[in-house]
């Protein structure tokens, strides 16, 4: 059966791929983006599916957003919270405001989210909630320790909204992915990157397709008692 999702970073990197799994899943998919308007358009231009433009660290542009959404597509039974930003560096040299954004984009927009999605999948009694960790949330990261504490509290959050959506035939979900081969990793200098992969056991950075496919798993109608679950799919990196 066919439902509305909202991805959000769904224009780039892991979402698009997410975006574009879910469609062909046979889901409508809206993709919410922030910054970067011309890779929004070519996304559209290349797979048809709507884009809208709001940020996600902002509680009430995700209220408004939600309901333009709703009010275009249809209700939102499936949200992927794919949102992600680094500002990587060690705690010596790392500012409050590269603290602030990454905790607000990556972990506040979890909450901004549920909060504008959650009451309209109670009232159906069904939704699809697929919070996007990171192998980094679980293991930490020298020079992520903004990143990784938000990942981390992605992972309690899941768990937590979990227990309250279950009743509801709500799940709630995580996937961690390890490192993929998408603009943030390529961002990582290269001799650091260099010295990750060789501990990768698979020996390669992973496909943001790779990460869709759980994610279209978790969705899934007949996934309705996975729930509070991380899905860790990073190679072998990591085995938590
Ligand atoms: N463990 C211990 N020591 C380390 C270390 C590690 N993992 N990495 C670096 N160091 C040491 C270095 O050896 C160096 O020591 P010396 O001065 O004695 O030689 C010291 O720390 C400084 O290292 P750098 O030169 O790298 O320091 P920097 O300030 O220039 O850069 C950094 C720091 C920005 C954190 C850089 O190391 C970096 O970019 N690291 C990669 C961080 C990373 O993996 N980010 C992931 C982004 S992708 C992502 O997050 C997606 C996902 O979910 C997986």
């Amino acid at each position: 059966m066919g439902r509305v999702a909202v991805v959000t970073g769904g224009t780039r990197g892991i979402g698009r791929a997410i975006s574009v799994a879910l469609t062909e899943a046979g889901h409508t998919v809206a993709a919410v983006y922030h910054g970067n308007d011309a890779a929004a358009a070519a996304f559209t231009a290349e797979t048809g599916i709507a884009t809208y433009k709001w940020d996600v660290a902002d509680y009430e542009a995700c209220q408004a957003g939600m309901a333009k959404v709703a009010a275009d597509l249809g209700p939102v039974d499936i949200v992927v919270n794919n949102a992600g930003i680094t500002r990587d560096g060690t705690l010596m040299k790392m500012s409050h405001d590269d603290w602030d954004r990454v905790i607000a984009t990556n972990l506040g927009s979890c909450f901004n989210m549920a909060k504008a999605a959650f009451p309209g999948m109670v009232e159906r009694k069904f939704g699809r909630i697929v919070n996007i960790g990171s192998i980094n949330g679980q293991a930490g990261q020298y020079g992520q320790v903004n990143y990784a504490a938000a990942k981390s509290g992605i992972h309690g959050f899941t768990k937590a909204l979990a227990q309250e959506g279950a009743r509801h035939g709500i799940t709630v979900n995580a996937i961690a992915p390890g490192y993929i081969d998408t603009d943030m990793v390529a961002a990582v200098p290269p001799p650091v990157l260099e010295k990750i992969i060789a501990k990768i056991p698979a020996g390669r950075l992973g496909k943001a397709e790779e990460i869709a496919r759980g994610v279209v798993f978790l969705v899934a109608e007949d996934a309705g008692f996975v729930t509070g679950a991380t899905m860790s799919i990073n190679g072998g990196q990591h085995m938590y």
